[in-house]
């Protein structure tokens, strides 16, 4: 038995080249899911499958802290079972469908202009502009405005959810020596408790309000609370008797979901656009061709851009938003190139490691080269095990068609609309890319850069 240190990609990466497979405790830590089992896991024939598309994904980890969150009525904590399978299909069929995602376009459209005359201002002056902080409060903007028609953020709840997510993704000893979790050594338990009464009080306020609008509204909706309260009010809540505490737990999740996902994406494609003047390059002279500079960027364009396509699956590959995926278990025992793994294992995918394999990507794995996916079907489906951003299987995003399209649409408005330098003078070179780790992987610092006007126009809405 080999106990694992803390866990941390790079390493894990690194140990996994020379074979290591971790166990700690009773469970099995395919942490660092090691590369040459990972190949296998992609070019193996059914086994492969039965790992990553039969097991029952569930996280595990989040076991002891998720019980103190939402009193884990979340479809991200909520284990492999009818309750699950009732939520998800209410999310993917009643907020985040085609049709819902395409009843929001006026607002995300709206937002985007905002973002745009912002940085305009600053273009004016040749200020430099804090480019993680501006794509991160638009998705903030976007986000309440989809989910419960606000933005304002009298609770900063972006703080409340950064803490939810960065307690669960931390270290937690007690899901290696389960016997400690009574004891809450490392005080993760009560910090999760505290955020649960914040993220409680100001959902139940919000949905308060919510029903008090309502009696106006005469069933329009104008955000995702608005949908759930009307199944509620039309008893249509399919099998899951929907109630308050639901909304709230679904509310949650998709905050969570969308808010630090999207924009960790967008910060990563632009920092490798400014790393890559080539390719920023390309990715200008499409949008000059599909779009030209006499109007912003439109959703209805994005289809046409292939190219800015490649780029986002490119830095996606360097960068996955989720670099472990969610913690998934084992349903059932297997054995993989004669490694046993035990029903109920915790299985992380490092997605990481795969994305910066040789074996899979050639010796240029660490090249940024979007146009290795140039006649290639990899797409986000998680069809191909060489490229899971969105996971794969049942468990998979299902915020995949909100998410790609928001980073899309953002990327392609900013560079189409801006250039993009980088300040004093700072050679691409020297822009670091340094990681930090924890659930998601956002870059460790703030990207900044000094914008220039591109269009031939100057127009708003
Ligand atoms: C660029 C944007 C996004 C990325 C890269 C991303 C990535 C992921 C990944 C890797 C997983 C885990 C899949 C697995 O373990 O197999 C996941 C799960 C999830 N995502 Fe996303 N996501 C994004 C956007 C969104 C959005 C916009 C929403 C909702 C509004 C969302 C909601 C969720 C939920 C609820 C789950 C848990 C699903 C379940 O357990 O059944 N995500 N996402």
């Amino acid at each position: 038995m080999m106990v694992s240190k803390k866990p941390c990609i790079h390493e894990g990466a690194r140990l996994a080249g020379e074979g290591y497979y971790h166990l700690a405790g009773y469970l099995s830590l395919i942490g660092a899911l090691d590369l040459q089992l990972s190949s296998h896991l992609l070019n193996g024939p059914s086994q492969s499958l039965r790992l990553t598309i039969q097991f029952s994904l569930v996280g595990l980890k989040y076991k002891q802290l998720s019980a103190c969150l939402m009193d884990r009525k979340n479809l991200v904590f909520a284990e492999y079972g009818p309750y699950w399978r009732n939520i998800r299909k209410l999310c993917t069929i009643e907020l985040l469908s085609s049709s819902k995602v395409e009843l929001f376009r006026p607002m995300r459209r709206e937002e985007l202009v905002n973002f745009v005359e912002t940085i305009k201002i600053a273009a004016k002056s040749r200020s430099v502009i804090d480019v993680s902080s501006k794509v991160e409060s638009l998705i903030e903007d976007m986000s309440y405005r989809m989910i419960f028609g606000l933005k304002d953020d009298k609770f900063n709840l972006r703080s409340c959810l950064q803490q939810a997510v960065s307690i669960t993704g931390a270290f937690n000893l007690a899901d290696f020596i389960p016997y400690l979790r009574a004891f809450d050594l490392q005080g993760f338990g009560r910090r999760m408790k505290a955020v649960n009464m914040v993220l409680d009080g100001f959902l139940e306020k919000i949905i308060d309000e919510h029903v008090q609008d309502a009696k106006e509204l005469h069933g329009t909706h104008r955000d995702f609370i608005d949908v759930m309260l009307s199944l509620i009010e039309s008893n249509n809540t399919r099998e899951l008797h929907l109630g308050r505490d639901h909304i709230k737990a679904i509310m949650v999740d998709m905050l969570a979901g969308t808010m630090d996902t999207s924009s960790t994406a967008i910060e990563w494609v632009i920092a490798e656009l400014l790393k890559n003047p080539r390719v920023m390059k390309l990715v200008q002279e499409e949008l000059q061709i599909v779009v030209g500079l006499d109007r912003i960027v439109e959703e209805a364009d994005l289809i046409k851009l292939d190219y800015l396509k490649m780029v986002i699956k490119e830095s996606m590959r360097l960068h996955p938003v989720a670099p472990l995926l969610v913690p998934h278990e084992s349903i059932e025992d297997i054995t993989i190139k004669g490694y046993f793994i035990p029903k109920s294992s915790r299985v992380l995918i490092n997605t990481w490691a795969i994305g910066r394999d040789p074996n899979v990507w050639s010796s240029n794995a660490e090249e940024f080269f979007p146009e290795r996916f140039i006649g290639t079907n990899i797409d986000f489906q998680g069809r191909d095990f060489r490229f899971l951003p969105f996971g794969s299987g049942r468990r998979k995003c299902p915020g995949m068609q909100l998410g790609s399209m928001v980073v899309e649409l953002v990327l392609a408005q900013l560079v189409h609309c801006f250039n993009l330098e980088l300040p004093g003078g700072m050679s691409p070179n020297d822009l670091e890319m340094t990681e930090k780790f924890g659930l998601t992987l956002p870059r460790a610092n703030h990207l900044f850069a000094v914008p220039t006007y591109r269009l031939r126009v100057n127009f708003g809405a």
